[in-house]
């Protein structure tokens, strides 16, 4: 397993839609591993494959908070197939934001189906922050960040504030 670079918002490949995956092979479940051990180093509980730049729909999710009992989710074309009309409010962080937080309103719950790491289908019924996590993470596969259910003023700071931490980052670095 490796830990993948993750990309940092403004980034145009974020903004792309991420494909369907045409069969589980090992080559895949590597790419599964190397998310799941970028995302539990990072640390978060979920992540897309096109936050480490590749456009494929999977993504990868443990919403389990005991760090000693891991409960890894894998989720190869993920589809939502039901949305509830009740909602829930989360405080949303993103790996690709980082430091950037905000309240998002969401279906509370939702149902979707997907292919396991098995290369098994699959459905699922998902509520709580799960089912927050899951919106969240399949928004990534179409280009959508949370941001973007923001008001365009709050958005466009966060968007700066983003682009002056990634330069200061970048002159570290050099
Ligand atoms: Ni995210």
């Amino acid at each position: 397993m490796a830990i993948r670079k993750i990309l940092i918002e403004p980034e145009p490949l974020l903004r792309k839609k991420s494909e369907s995956i045409e069969k589980v092979d090992d080559d895949l479940r590597k790419l599964m591993d190397d998310m799941l051990e970028t995302m539990y180093q990072a640390p978060g509980i979920g992540l897309a494959a096109i936050q480490v730049g590749i456009l494929k729909r999977i993504i990868v999710i443990d919403v389990s908070k005991d760090v000693n009992k891991k409960n890894p989710l894998f989720l190869v074309n993920p589809k939502i197939t039901f949305r509830s009309v009740k909602t829930s409010t989360y405080e949303e962080g993103c790996l690709s934001l980082p430091g950037q937080f905000a309240e998002i309103e969401r279906p509370a719950e939702c149902s979707l189906n997907y292919i396991d790491y098995k290369g098994k289908y699959r459905e699922l019924k998902a509520d709580g922050l799960l089912a927050t996590c899951i919106q969240h993470e399949v928004d990534h596969l179409d280009g959508i960040l949370f941001i973007d259910y923001l008001s365009k003023l709050k958005k466009t700071m966060i968007i700066k504030k983003l682009t002056k931490q990634k330069k200061t980052l970048e002159r570290i670095v050099v």
